[in-house]
């Protein structure tokens, strides 16, 4: 098979780490047959240096024309770096956000799972963390508060910040729908999280939800509010399967669930349009202050790159074989610095991606 990847490496470890999945992913064209072309392009501050802006018309181009896109990490240090001294729409984040527009990925789909070998790694009590948990936050990822109108001016001599969150019903009966089909191939059971104590948007969410949940009778759906379930991840991680909820809720929410999991170096995330199209990034940032020193976890980008076999080229053994290998080298005793423990060999970036190519 002939698959053509469009990569961007971007920002902090972004570069490093997407050359340990390209190692891994090239490793499994050579034993599979396939042949992968990845063409490199350029998103967010690497983009800024290189253009003065942090999407291309060029960029766009080269996405839409492969079969999947393959992502690092972009952005640096907000406080410090220079890209953030430019106005908003040209910063690295606008690059991302409007290539997520443009390509129409409107369903962003971020595993988080507690590997048993990484149990000590977990930030929770260990009663918590003893048991093994699987869930899949399903984010809606082209709408709500991130796309929608803002401005900021001056009222009556007062300076304000307005940011609009809109959804409509369309937009929510898609990323219902992909819910309750992944639901169904899991343990099935939807958990949709809103604050519809307060929001409209939220009120019409939940409304939608039960529209859509009617078609999946084999599956639960259960509502919950963001603010509790905020603290029932942090509880009893392991009630959840499949969790979804809109933009805002669900950026947060991620970073919270993967954190529980160890690092926010394992969590691969895939995000989708109505197609098999998809663009495949770890779920973390682009950890300026670690970027450049080979220690990095390549792992995030290594699933993500399953994921993109998976989702995007229908090469499910392939994808089985990666995430096997990261099982292997973790069971090995191999670890990054991230979620390094006692008794378990350290090993760096470029180390622990040929210790997995080696294994797939
Ligand atoms: C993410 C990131 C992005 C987001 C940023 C970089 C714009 O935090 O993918 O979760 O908020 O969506
Ligand atoms: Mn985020």
């Amino acid at each position: 098979m002939i698959q053509k990847i469009a990569v961007i490496k971007g920002d902090g470890i972004g570069p490093e780490i997407v050359s340990e999945s390209m190692k891994v992913l090239n490793a499994i064209a050579q034993k599979y047959g396939h042949t992968f072309l990845f063409t490199e392009v350029l998103m967010g501050g690497c983009s800024i240096d290189a253009y003065g802006e942090p999407l291309t018309e060029e960029t766009i181009s080269v996405c839409k024309d492969s079969h999947a896109v393959l992502m690092g990490s972009i952005g640096g240090n907000t406080t410090t770096s220079p890209w953030y001294q430019l106005p908003a729409h040209l910063r690295p984040e606008a690059g991302l956000l409007r290539l997520r527009k443009e390509l129409g990925l409107f369903a962003n789909l971020r595993p988080c799972v507690l590997y048993p070998e990484l149990r000590s790694a977990c930030t929770l009590r260990e009663d918590i963390s003893s048991k093994s948990f699987d869930m899949l936050i399903m984010r809606e990822l082209t709408g709500g508060l991130y796309f929608g109108e803002r401005r900021t001016e001056a009222v009556d001599g007062v300076m304000t910040a307005v940011d609009t969150l809109t959804y409509n019903e369309n937009e929510i009966r898609r990323i219902g729908i992909k819910a309750f089909e992944v639901a169904m191939k899991r343990n099935k059971k939807v958990t949709s999280v809103d604050k519809a104590n307060v929001l409209d948007s939220s009120r019409l969410w939940r409304k939608v939800m039960n529209e859509v949940a009617k078609d999946y009778p084999e599956v639960t759906l259960e509502h919950a509010l963001v603010d509790s379930t905020a603290m029932q991840i942090v509880r009893d991680p392991s009630r959840f399967d499949v969790m979804v909820t809109e933009n805002m809720f669900g950026d947060i929410l991620s970073d919270e669930a993967a954190m529980v999991t160890g690092s926010l170096g394992m969590l691969p995330s895939a995000s989708l349009n109505e197609t098999k199209f998809g663009l495949y990034e770890p779920s973390g940032g682009s950890a300026p202050d670690i970027a450049g020193k080979n220690v990095a976890n390549p792992i995030a980008a290594i699933l993500s790159g399953a994921m993109l076999l998976r989702y995007s080229c229908d090469l499910q053994t392939e994808a089985d074989a990666i995430e096997a290998a990261v099982k292997q080298v973790l069971a090995e005793g191999y670890r990054t610095a991230d979620i390094m423990s006692e008794g378990c060999r350290q090993v760096s970036c470029s180390e622990m991606g040929s210790l997995i190519a080696e294994r797939v």
